[in-house]
């Protein structure tokens, strides 16, 4: 045992796997976790940069560590993931924070057992970011700390370019995993009991380009139809790239999870467009027609931006009336953040914080009302929890039902990691309330 770590992470699902990768560096080189910062000898911040506010919380808690550092010589405090990744923010973060030992960058994630290697040979700060498009990365030892539920990324990158995202910028080219590598880690995942996979890519329906043969709804068949219990999803899916082979394969597998994240951003053509999203409102609906066909019961979410650059009230009550077509399970809502390096960020007519506030109220208290006027439809019935952990404060069990939604139930022995059925007494928001079926 060499000390211990302690790591804080920010921003999506990729960024919580790249923890886990971090967490198996860190334990092979003797480090231990510690859910309490003062005893930690090593502190890793795995950034996240798509909106300001992110880095304004990584920002504020590492500007916390000062005194730490200062009263603990031998600390270890290292910076890494989407922010230091941006063109001159590494410069900008070892100016602000002089005390950082490590300094790297989304496509050296992998080398982070190096990088500490030439701190502990006495380098004052170590700073490494790559640029490039970025690379497959293979032979990873997560440590994974989800269990039920595993991810596995299947591509990493993204080459759309939406004008207000940072995203292609950080994360490199779209590159996918060849689907041998990805099939057999999900096999053994599931043989070790893992019983719910998340495929992880910021298009998963562009998953394949460039390899022969490979695509997206042949992977999910594949893996799909691995033996064993568990439930298959992925995320994020492009509308463009949305097919209805796609939609079928999903209909016609019991494991893949009747439950699909499809971002819209905005209901306005002339926002999409400006946005540089490649489908219009119309396109839109009608790849959720097609989902609606298929899979009637299917949970349909998505991602929300408000006050994007010339906004008017038009586009945004497009928005509104889009939500009320769609009636979507639960969404994501944002206001729209400027990040440099992007397209819109220089765009003329940035809309004003009170606008852009007044139309996030009032889009979540739609979002919100769907929300409750679905989950009460559920009061009476039964659903099938995967069993994820126990919340100390409501000292329930809980866990998803195949939908998304958060069921909470008591149970006099540990289920976590089964499948249970609870009948359902009261739902709140997304949360669902139940009695455990023997
Ligand atoms: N401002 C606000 N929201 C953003 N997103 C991406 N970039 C920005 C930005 N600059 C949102 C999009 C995306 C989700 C992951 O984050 O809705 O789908
Ligand atoms: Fe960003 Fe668009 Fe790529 Fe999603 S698809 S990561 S929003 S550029």
């Amino acid at each position: 045992m060499n000390g211990f770590y302690h790591i804080i992470t920010y921003g999506c699902q990729m960024n919580v796997h790249d923890s886990e990768k971090i967490a198996g560096m860190l334990s092979e080189l003797g480090y231990e976790s510690t859910d309490v910062i003062e005893d930690a000898d090593i502190i890793v911040f795995n950034t996240c940069c798509i909106r300001e506010n992110a880095e304004n919380h990584a920002y504020g808690n590492i500007g916390m560590l000062k005194k730490l550092k200062a009263n603990k010589k031998d600390l270890i405090i290292a910076v890494g993931g989407c922010m230091p990744q941006q063109i001159g923010k590494a410069d900008i973060l070892h100016k602000k924070f002089p005390y950082v030992d490590i300094i790297f960058g989304t496509h050296n994630l992998g080398n982070l057992k190096t990088l500490i290697a030439e701190k502990k040979n006495g380098k004052k700060t170590v700073v490494e970011v790559l640029t490039g498009d970025g690379e497959v990365c293979e032979g990873d030892n997560p440590l994974r700390t989800s269990y039920p539920n595993a991810w596995v990324n299947i591509m990493y990158g993204c080459d759309n370019f939406c004008s207000y995202c940072i995203v292609p910028y950080v994360r490199g080219r779209e590159r996918s995993r060849l689907p041998e590598n990805i099939l057999s880690e999900a096999t053994r995942l599931i043989k070790d009991g893992y019983r719910e996979i998340t495929l992880l890519g910021q298009n998963v329906n562009s998953y394949g380009k460039g390899i022969e043969g490979a695509s997206f709804p042949e992977l999910l068949e594949n893996i799909a139809s691995v033996d064993g219990k568990f439930r298959l999803r992925f995320m994020t899916s492009h509308p463009k790239d949305f097919s209805e082979e796609f939609v079928k394969v999903i209909a016609n597998n019991k494991k893949i999870c009747n439950n699909v994240h499809l971002p819209v951003q905005s209901g306005s053509d002339r926002i999409l467009k400006a946005m540089n999203r490649r489908y219009t409102s119309k396109q839109y609906l009608e790849k959720v027609e097609i989902l609606k066909k298929y899979i009637p019961d299917c949970a349909i979410t998505t991602d929300l931006i408000v006050g994007f650059p010339g906004e008017t009230d038009e586009d945004f009550k497009a928005t509104l009336s889009l939500v009320k077509e769609v009636g979507y399970s639960s969404a994501f809502t944002f206001v729209y953040s400027p990040r440099q390096g992007t397209k819109a960020a220089e765009m003329a007519d940035q809309i004003p914080e009170e606008v852009s506030k007044a139309r996030i109220m009032e889009l979540v208290e739609l979002v919100n009302s769907q929300t409750r006027s679905q989950s009460v439809k559920y009061v009476g019935k039964t659903c099938e929890i995967l069993c994820e952990g126990y919340d100390d404060k409501k000292e329930m069990f809980l866990g998803r039902d195949e939908y998304g939604r958060m069921g909470y139930f008591k149970c006099d022995k540990n289920p976590v990691g089964e499948f249970v059925n609870i009948k359902i007494t009261e739902a709140n928001g997304v949360s669902l309330y139940g009695e455990l079926l023997k």
